[in-house]
């Protein structure tokens, strides 16, 4: 069965879970109780039909154990703030199975400057080394 790794940058908080092979992941997210959507989108979503983009999770890691996007999902994708900068590695849960082990990052922040959000609060990590002003 394969390994779902959900991660919550804000929270520091990681979660697996062991999911059948070929689940949904919007549906995996739903029955282990993982946020599929920011506090905005809870009641403003298109409940799975890939038309809102509020489902969106960052794959981390396993990009290949996961089906291949749709032309759906493509075409939402195009245009889509959320997708600027995270080309390689954004997706719809709503929109994709899960084929085998992947490490995610469930509802996660617009950052268009590409800023490191992890260090985005102290000046070095706006000004990295050899860089400070
Ligand atoms: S729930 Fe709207 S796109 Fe997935």
């Amino acid at each position: 069965m394969p390994k779902i790794t959900f991660s919550k940058i804000k929270d520091k908080e990681k979660k697996v879970a062991e999911v059948p092979q070929g689940i949904n992941l919007r549906e995996a997210m739903i029955k282990h109780g993982v946020e599929v959507y920011s506090p905005l989108h809870k009641k403003l979503n298109c409940n799975g039909k890939g038309l809102c983009g509020s489902c969106r999770v960052h794959v981390k890691e396993g990009m290949e154990n996961c089906s291949a996007p749709g032309a759906l999902e493509k075409l939402r994708a195009l245009g889509s703030f959320y997708a600027i900068g995270h080309e390689e590695e954004v997706r719809l849960s709503c929109q994709m199975t899960v084929q085998g082990d992947i490490k995610i990052e469930e509802t996660p922040d617009f950052n268009l400057h590409g800023v490191d959000r992890k260090a985005k609060n102290t000046r070095a990590g706006y000004f990295p080394e050899g860089e400070a002003r």
